[in-house]
């Protein structure tokens, strides 16, 4: 590989959308983002220099920066946030990885602005395991605020209610024209007839899992979160905040004369039944058809409903990975520790001389395993590091839960949850099942799970409470999709295995941010193995300092 450098200048830069302009944090002036494109076996070394008020950290989602957390990003997790006027430079190097992967900012809801594609290519020579396509495009859904988005997260912290929700999604940055004033703000992808487009779909929503399609078409998967996949054939596909999702796209043999929509729009369980909040993108075959002399036709998909839990589990469910020869599934095929982790929402107490506008005058919070997982002052990853997590972290994470979760159907109005970090420290190659189980107040939705720094394995899904007796053995260790976020269905569980090979501290937390943000999120402290090439590297010498 060779060395590739970059440069993210953060600044701020006005926006328009929906008739309304507003100074956003940027990379380089730029929403969305740039995209970077790197290969396989690459070093990418970016240097990041914030020139704004806010603090601010990026992260490469699901890079697995393996000894090298200090390039993870998370704040407070990996490193400290970078201060005004400071900079810090992240360098790694891409090791068995190639597909589509993403970059965004790891502190507060700056990632609503601050995200782009990190594409990676297959080494030089090296074929994809599909037929090449003609053209590659990234497809980003995003989400507008009019508000400030740090804003609306502090506000609803504070009041406790649930925060503001956006003003539309977008596609590449653009809400469309199913929105008001939104019409010369389109993402039109022209085509060819004939073809093979890889479109290189990205979830950088906030708080939304997204069905996408488009009209007329169908679409081959074939990859999801930088690994390859059975090609699966879909007319509709699901996408969590924070997964990726490349699909192969066969335009028609001749020009048809119209136009079709891309459709994007959320799957919330818990929303009701009616959603208005749908980005459209255009897929139009531009170069033949004579828009002057025969009127288009203009056609649209059919989506899911917003709630319809069917259709979100008939696609996820359906997901396998490639296990060929060549890119082989190694799923961990005995455990060496099992974990049982409840996931959801809670509420906490309100505090004194405050009203609180959460459930019957609480504050909401979110946990895992009822714990509310609260930053430290300082990076976890420095404090393992230098061997000092006394009054920075505990490694007394529970393991069973501390109460009872029995499915009825109706999920359970939570205990109030403990704010505390707290990690599980596990000796370097542990190989771990986790099942986590989804417990929620207030309707219920497919909470996207991310790990840092890991691929794992979603060796079962099932709805309902998980059974240790039955289930397991449903479990499926030949070909199980590999991925770094996988949806715990609603009112549902997802099983995972992972080889925890990576020295370093690795947070795991729901992709939504609003959960995020509520304390959905723990973190793995993965120890130093007896070789030294089994060891977290030392920090580099610009490491942000709190
Ligand atoms: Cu894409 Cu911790 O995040």
């Amino acid at each position: 590989g060779i060395t590739r450098h970059f440069k993210f200048d953060i600044k701020l830069q006005n926006v328009t959308r929906l008739c309304h302009t507003r100074s956003m944090v940027t990379v380089n002036g730029r929403f969305p983002g740039p995209k970077i494109v790197v290969r396989e076996g690459d070093r990418v070394v970016v240097k990041v220099v914030n020139h704004v008020q806010n603090n601010i950290t990026i992260h490469w989602h699901g890079i697995r920066q393996f000894r090298n957390g200090w390039a993870d990003g998370p704040a407070y997790v990996t490193q400290c946030p970078i201060q005004t006027g400071q900079s810090y430079v992240y360098d790694f190097t891409i090791v068995g990885q190639r597909g589509t992967l993403w970059w965004h900012a790891h502190h507060s809801w700056l990632r609503a602005t601050v995200y782009g594609p990190l594409v990676i290519l297959p080494k030089r020579g090296i074929p994809y395991p599909f037929p090449k396509p003609y053209k590659e495009v990234p497809i980003l859904l995003g989400e507008w605020f009019n508000e400030d988005p740090e804003a609306v997260i502090a506000q609803a912290l504070q009041t406790g209610a649930g925060p503001n929700v956006s003003e539309a999604y977008t596609i590449n940055g653009l809400p469309g024209p199913l929105y008001n004033c939104s019409a010369k703000d389109t993402f039109k992808l022209n085509v060819k007839p004939g073809k093979r487009y890889l479109l290189r779909l990205i979830n950088a929503a906030l708080n939304d899992d997204l069905f996408f399609s488009i009209a007329n078409h169908s679409m081959t998967v074939v990859e999801t979160d930088a690994s390859y996949v059975k090609p699966l054939q879909m007319d509709t596909i699901l996408i969590g905040p924070g997964e990726t999702t490349n699909i192969l796209l066969h335009t028609k043999p001749a020009s048809p004369n119209a136009t079709f929509f891309m459709l994007a729009r959320p799957y919330n369980t818990g929303l009701g039944t009616i959603d208005n909040t749908t980005v459209a993108g255009l897929l139009d075959y531009a170069s033949t058809s004579n828009k002057n002399l025969f009127p288009v036709v203009l056609l649209k998909p059919t989506l899911p409903a917003i709630n319809d839990t069917a259709a979100a589990a008939n696609f996820s469910t359906k997901l396998r990975s490639l296990a060929s020869a060549q890119f082989p599934a190694n799923v961990p095929q005995t455990v060496d520790r099992r974990f049982y982790f409840t996931v959801g929402l809670g509420t906490s107490p309100c505090p004194k001389n405050q009203t609180c506008q959460g459930p019957n005058g609480t504050k909401f919070a979110a946990s895992v395993n009822n714990v509310s997982f609260a930053f430290p002052s300082m990076a976890l990853l420095q404090a393992h590091y230098m061997e000092q997590s006394k009054g920075v972290y505990t490694t007394d994470f529970p393991n069973n839960p501390p109460f009872q979760f029995n499915y009825t159907g109706t999920p359970p109005n939570n205990t109030f949850v403990t704010n505390a970090t707290k990690v599980v420290a596990l000796p370097f190659n542990t190989s771990v099942e986790l099942v986590m189980q989804d417990t929620s107040i207030q309707g219920a939705e497919s909470h996207p799970l991310h790990l840092h720094g890991n691929n794992f394995y979603v060796v079962g899904q099932g709805f309902g409470n998980y059974d240790p007796m039955k289930d397991p053995a449903k479990f499926n260790l030949v070909d199980p999709v590999e991925r770094n976020t996988a949806g715990v269905p609603s009112g549902g569980w997802a099983a995972i295995r992972f080889r925890a090979d990576n020295p370093g501290v690795w947070l795991m937390h729901c992709h939504f941010d609003v959960h995020l943000s509520w304390g959905l999120r723990m973190a793995w402290v993965v120890n130093d193995g007896p070789l030294p090439s089994q060891k977290l590297l030392p920090p580099p010498s610009d490491l942000p300092k709190c």
